[in-house]
């Protein structure tokens, strides 16, 4: 405990959310659909609804906020609450609902970290093509452009959460919708039109002079070798490029670098896959690559890769992840089980080394990177109510305390060297839906019964608060 005086006054020590995982309601007050909730009907696994029914239960989530020593909290806006078809009019009862949201939030100390998109497309332009879609940009940044004009009382603002994510996920791996896989142009062009998108908003928002502060959010997944072999290495290398390097250096270069082109070159000769980059896109990205104020760090764990000379399969099942499945991915090449890491309930490697690993190297090779703070970390679980629950049971999550130590730990030698890592935000508040997992993934400090919806505190909550008191007020 100790260990965290070393933090500076007002590091932000927050719960994450996201608004299609935690608000529930999804068919209430105009909401539109957004890209997941036909493809979740016909899937028939689980329901977006009620998830942790957040639209109405808010301000319970943020009392057990401000009474277990968080001061911030992650939300997300839903864009199809204000604009159902993610453009036209906006609806007044979703405008009311973010500005009730952010009023309890605000009223009980605990600053809101807004992104605008998390994983939740409007239906309307996901048909059209999403990220793909250039015209779609346009009503991305008409859409931040209105919350910024509404929402003045939220000063610190992310554009997008986790742009590889969705690439990755929508068009490689082919967990999210449209479920593409292997498609490389795709996946490709929707990381180079979502920094476009990124970068546009970006401008926007430092050209109009708003009052706050705005960055976005990358997931990054560093990459090993395993084993070590100078053919796995540039495995590696190339699986870094297309899932980390690419997306770095358009967000904090404005260019992608002669070394980070070639890997993905490779990869795209590979694949017989092209990127299709606009006369005026890379002058987009470099204005705003001195703006960002800060960077949102999601870390989960690192994969391990092996050179692999054959075609493209993945044996995804819905629950694993590329790290532990076996993810052969041709001119890139295969993600290998390292037997020396522990692994998660979900084969998810755990890796503190990892986090500081990622850090220091963000922190070297991008200096316009200003300020960092831990978006999402955290350990996804099978938790169960205990027999005879009564109100004021404690869930016990040993394993979740042990791993955000480890990783807490992690941060603070990060900065112990130098990195100007501010804050951590754990994945999640309070038990939420998980988009490929439904409601069994649980990685909340307070436990939600999905049944009726009541909160019980875990034991990391409790570990948590008492962090919190440690550090510096
Ligand atoms: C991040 C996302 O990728 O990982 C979250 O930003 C997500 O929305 C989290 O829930 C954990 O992933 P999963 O699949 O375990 O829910």
């Amino acid at each position: 405990l100790n260990r965290v005086q070393s933090l500076p006054k007002g590091f932000i020590w927050g719960g994450a959310t996201a608004a299609y995982q935690v608000e529930g309601a999804t068919k209430v007050d105009g909401k539109g659909k957004t890209m997941w909730d036909d493809y979740l009907q016909a899937q028939g696994r689980f329901s977006p609804d009620p998830a942790s029914d957040f639209y109405h239960r808010y301000p319970e989530d943020i009392a057990l906020s401000k009474k277990y020593g968080l001061n911030a909290i992650r939300l997300s806006i839903a864009w199809t609450r204000i604009f159902p078809k993610g453009y036209g009019e906006p609806v007044q009862a979703g405008v009311d609902y973010y500005h009730r949201l952010f009023k309890e939030c605000l009223d009980n100390g605990i600053t809101p970290y807004v992104s605008l998109h998390h994983f939740d497309s409007p239906k309307t332009l996901f048909d059209d093509g999403d990220w793909l879609n250039r015209k779609n940009i346009d009503y991305f940044v008409d859409y931040a452009k209105f919350c910024f004009d509404e929402f003045k009382e939220v000063k610190n603002w992310f554009t997008i959460n986790e742009l590889i994510s969705l690439a990755f996920s929508q068009y490689i791996q082919g967990n999210f919708p449209p479920n593409h896989h292997f498609d490389v142009t795709s996946a490709i062009q929707a990381q180079h039109n979502e920094l476009l998108a990124h970068a546009r908003v970006v401008n926007l928002f430092k050209d109009g002079g708003y009052d706050g502060r705005i960055g976005l959010i990358h997931v990054l997944q560093p990459v090993y070798p395993y084993p070590v072999t100078p053919e796995n290495q540039h495995a590696a290398d190339l699986d870094d490029a297309f899932m980390n390097a690419f997306l770095l250096d358009g967000t904090f270069k404005g260019e992608y670098t002669p070394k980070t082109m070639k890997l993905i070159n490779e990869i795209l000769d590979a694949n017989d896959a092209h990127l299709d980059i606009q006369l005026g896109d890379m002058d987009i990205l470099k204005k705003a690559s001195t703006r960002n104020d800060f960077f949102g760090l999601n870390y989960y764990q690192p994969s391990f890769f092996a050179a692999y000379d054959g075609d493209s399969t993945n044996t995804f099942n819905g629950t694993g992840t590329k790290g532990t499945t076996s993810f052969k991915f041709k001119g890139v090449g295969q993600a290998v089980k390292n037997p020396d890491i522990p692994t998660t309930d979900w084969d998810w490697n755990i890796d503190p080394e990892g986090l500081y690993d990622i850090l220091k190297r963000v922190s070297i090779e991008y200096p316009n990177i200003k300020e960092i703070f831990i978006t999402e970390n955290g350990l996804g679980m099978k938790e169960d109510l205990p027999e005879g629950v009564t109100d004021d049971t404690i869930i016990d999550d040993p394993k979740r305390i042990d791993f955000v130590d480890q990783h807490v730990a992690a941060l603070l030698k990060a900065r112990s060297e130098g990195v100007n890592v501010n804050g951590y935000f754990i994945w999640s508040l309070q038990d939420q839906f998980s988009w490929a997992n439904g409601y069994n993934k649980r990685y909340g400090l307070f436990f939600v019964d999905f049944t009726n919806q009541k909160r019980y505190v875990k034991k990391s909550a409790l570990w948590y608060k008492e962090l919190a008191d440690t550090m510096p007020k």
